[in-house]
């Protein structure tokens, strides 16, 4: 316990100290890009942590990259504490954020109770979970816990079975507005962070000038105050097609190091996402 806790405190001083809420509020404040990339292991972890990425998402999808599933559905609470605490071993410095898997959160006392698992057993620091006007009060009450929280709109892979397959949300004048008036109501029940999934580029970027809160998009045009994407689609380890929204940056790379280091480099230049990645 002594050990870790000067662990942190060393940690603090040093000029890598770790990012925060307060550390992506003020990136958002000052125009700087948020890198993100999701990891499942303790070795890439470190990989992300070495390479400069701020926030490091332990997603769902290790459903299909890891487990070889065609969708998020089957991943439980034991998967995604497992590889949580195996993420956060390879980590000092980026926000470490994971997915409340599908039927989680269904109620704002089970929400808790996994979130607590997330950060006791996982070591996370914030939970992400699918939302929308129906996860207002879970959010709420999640806040009122001091629970960090991100709510993910636009393209929700666990209710891909209801909603009829991966495909661009808020297309439609009336979907994008229901669209912005969830991210507001989300933001006013408490979340600090909002993920958007495969919307189109102008409302990725009203969607991001309308709340205080970072955005970070995937597939949700350059106008985002980050960029997330799954890390075996950059480093081209996924078979078959893959999302118009991602590239493969191992094309032209030595090694998945130097993929990794030129991701973030293009998402803090803003070279990355180029049009033909957008919606
Ligand atoms: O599960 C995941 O990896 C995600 C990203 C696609 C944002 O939610």
């Amino acid at each position: 316990m002594l050990k870790a806790m000067y662990t942190h405190l060393q940690s603090r001083d040093s000029d890598r100290p770790p990012v925060t809420l307060t550390t992506l509020a003020q990136m958002k404040h000052q125009g700087e890009k948020i890198a993100c990339l999701t990891a499942y292991d303790a070795s890439f972890a470190a990989l992300l942590d070495a390479a400069g990425v701020d926030v490091v998402l332990v997603g769902d999808s290790l459903g299909m990259v890891i487990q070889g599933h065609d969708t998020t559905v089957p991943v439980t609470m034991d998967h995604m504490v497992y590889h949580c605490a195996a993420v956060s071993r390879g980590l000092s410095r980026p926000f470490l954020m994971a997915d409340l898997p599908f039927m989680s959160y269904s109620s704002p006392e089970l929400a808790l109770a996994n979130a607590v698992r997330l950060m006791q057993e996982g070591g996370a620091s914030m939970l992400k979970l699918e939302s929308g006007p129906g996860q207002t009060d879970t959010v709420a009450y999640l806040a009122r816990h001091d629970i960090a929280v991100c709510a993910h709109l636009g393209l929700k892979p666990q209710s891909v079975h209801k909603t009829g397959g991966f495909r661009v949300q808020g297309r439609e004048d009336a979907a994008a507005e229901r669209m912005l008036r969830d991210a507001r109501a989300l933001e006013a029940a408490g979340a600090d962070m909002v993920l958007l999934e495969c919307v189109p580029a102008a409302l990725g970027r009203s969607i991001t000038e309308a709340i205080r809160v970072p955005v970070i998009g995937i597939g949700a045009g350059p106008g985002t105050d980050g960029q997330i994407l799954v890390l075996y689609d950059i480093l081209d380890l996924t078979p078959g097609r893959k999302p118009r929204f991602t590239r493969n940056f191992m094309d032209g790379s030595a090694s998945p190091q130097a993929a990794i280091a030129r991701y973030v480099q293009a998402v803090k230049s803003g070279e990355y996402p180029a049009p033909e990645h957008c919606f």
